[in-house]
């Protein structure tokens, strides 16, 4: 049986409201796009949700509001995708690499800290919540978290929650709600948890940088088309007030958003369930280790089900993920680490040489053998089984397929 990595559900009201927008003729950003930010700040609490084409889009606004700029030093953990650092570069700044745990692939208050104490110049700091999970941000006097070190040092947070809608941090606020950080930017791109084909937000409880963000969305103008034709003060005038960029949703993106955000909570539950049976499954192959599970395991959005396999396995990373594709079972790896990368690797040492992997032992460790499995939540039992039979079978393990009641 074919299992692909990822599907997506749309089977809920995406096409009763895509039917609204076409027929209303406004398919550009308008009135679904505001009901979309206005749900999507509801559901974080936050006090200002604004949609934009990307989570790259929102993490660039977010950045550029934050006041990162030439001469910027941010620091960005390995394990994330390009998007992350390469922002910091559109603005003129330099990224700093930071490495990551091993056993979560999150970026870690005493990383932060090491590296703000031999880096002074770190004026921003950019948290990603790896696969769904949250980095701790908040903590005691004892053990500060992320926001405490940084708060202390008064340096700029930006989070990059592409992977974690649902998400809650430890202290039970959601993803998105105001913990300390400028701004959180989420993506909707075509495999996240809920799903616009492209699509992302960018949350924060401050209004002058939600007003500076809502400008540069749209070329800095001052007033949206939406507002100069439907507003019942209508008028055509309009100033432009920066050089921004074209980084608004459309009405069509946000249809979608709407019908998937009123599954959300459903879809989170049922990634949830399908974590909880991989673990059953799974559990006590040699060499195999499973994902942590945090201490409140429904604050976990389970964007991906990571396992690693060590030497113990009997097999490399790559050998595996071949032997699943024999099967025709989709998995993914997340991700090679930026230092791995050409161009990170070279900017990440001043002097422009390319950077060791043994600087990024956490990154590293991480990478060797992390594999992603296929987790989504139209899984059938029998793609599910699929998964499971063919991991056994090419780990050399073959067991009976446990039959459920
Ligand atoms: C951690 C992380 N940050 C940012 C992004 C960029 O998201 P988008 O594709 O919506 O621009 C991604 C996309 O995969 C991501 O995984």
């Amino acid at each position: 049986m074919k299992v692909p990595f990822f599907r997506l559900d749309a089977g809920g009201n995406e096409l009763r409201y895509l039917r609204e927008v076409l027929e209303s003729g406004w398919l550009t950003s308008g009135g679904k796009v505001l009901d979309f930010e206005a749900d999507f700040g509801d559901r974080v609490g936050a006090t200002h949700a604004i949609a934009v084409n990307s989570c790259t889009a929102a993490l660039h606004l977010a950045c550029e509001a934050a006041g990162v700029g030439p001469g910027s030093e941010v620091l960005v953990p390995t394990l994330t995708f390009t998007a992350t650092a390469e922002v910091v570069e559109y603005l003129g700044g330099r990224v700093r690499l930071a490495d990551v745990d091993p056993t979560t692939g999150l970026l870690t208050p005493e990383i932060v800290a090491e590296a703000l104490d031999a880096h002074p110049s770190i004026s921003c700091v950019m948290p990603v919540h790896f696969a769904g999970r949250a980095c701790r941000m908040r903590g005691t006097t004892e053990r500060p978290g992320i926001v405490d070190l940084c708060t202390e040092r008064h340096v700029t947070i930006v989070e990059d929650a592409a992977h974690a809608f649902p998400s809650r941090h430890s202290n039970g606020s959601p993803v998105g709600a105001a913990i300390g950080s400028a701004a959180c930017c989420f993506s909707f791109y075509a495999n996240k948890t809920i799903s616009t084909g492209e699509g992302g937000m960018v949350t924060t409880d401050d209004d002058d940088l939600a007003d500076r963000i809502r400008r540069m969305r749209l070329h800095g103008i001052d007033r949206s088309a939406w507002d100069r034709h439907t507003n019942v003060n209508a008028r055509w005038e309009y100033d432009v007030v920066a050089a921004g960029y074209k980084y608004n949703l459309t009405d069509l993106a946000a249809a979608i958003g709407l019908a998937q955000l009123e599954r959300a909570e459903e879809f989170r539950a049922a990634r949830a369930r399908l974590v909880g049976r991989y673990r059953e499954r799974l559990a006590g192959i040699e060499g195999v280790r499973l994902p942590a599970i945090p201490d409140d395991p429904d604050g976990h959005a389970w964007h991906l089900f990571a396992i690693h396999l060590d030497p113990a396995a009997g097999l490399d990373r790559d050998a595996f993920i071949d032997g699943l594709r024999e099967h025709q079972i989709g998995t993914s790896v997340h991700y090679k680490p930026l230092h791995r990368m050409t161009h990170w690797s070279r900017t990440a040492r001043a002097d422009g040489g390319a950077v060791a992997p043994d600087a990024f032992p956490g990154g590293e460790a991480w990478f060797r053998g992390c594999v992603s499995l296929p987790l989504f939540p139209s899984m059938t039992d029998g793609e599910f089984e699929a998964v499971c039979t063919a991991i056994h079978a090419v780990l050399g393990r073959i067991r009976q397929p446990v039959v459920r009641a």
